[in-house]
């Protein structure tokens, strides 16, 4: 084999790999974002306290809709659970440390929904919660 014809090949190949690696990696990514969980017989997400061990925050898969929920350790044991979906045009928010942001048009939410900055008027949609000593269970209704 002549040495440009393997070189191609070898390019080719090396590029064809290195695009699988790189899908891979974007799905494990992706999986770690939104964590899935099971819903239990009350329609609840069950989530363990031992998350927030590291993080104050977790992202997790809603069953039902297309947008995650943000689950968000407040203050001491208090949790708050919302919909990351941008009350100004539907857009997939973003989480930040304490707070929550809209890549679309920019609008700024506290870590409880609340809007900081426009162009959204609405507070982003909150979840009932109930804690025990191990778990947050989120009513995802
Ligand atoms: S859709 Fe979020 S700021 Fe416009």
């Amino acid at each position: 084999m002549k040495r440009r014809v393997f070189l191609q090949k070898f390019g080719a190949l090396s590029l064809g790999v290195t695009s699988v690696v790189t899908s891979l990696s974007a799905c494990q990514v992706a999986k770690k974002k939104y964590r899935k969980l099971a819903v239990n017989a009350e329609n609840e997400l069950v989530v363990s306290r031992s998350l927030f061990e590291y993080h104050n925050y977790v992202l997790l898969d809603h069953p039902v809709e297309d947008y995650p929920i943000y689950l968000a350790k407040i203050v001491g044991n208090n949790f708050e659970a919302l919909l990351m979906r941008c009350t100004h045009q539907q857009c997939t928010t973003e989480a930040k440390e304490g707070y929550i942001v809209c890549p679309c048009h920019g609008a700024k939410f506290e870590a409880n929904g609340r809007v900081l900055q426009g162009p959204a008027i609405l507070n982003l949609q909150k979840f009932s919660i109930r804690t025990d000593e191990n778990n947050i269970y989120v009513f995802i209704g």
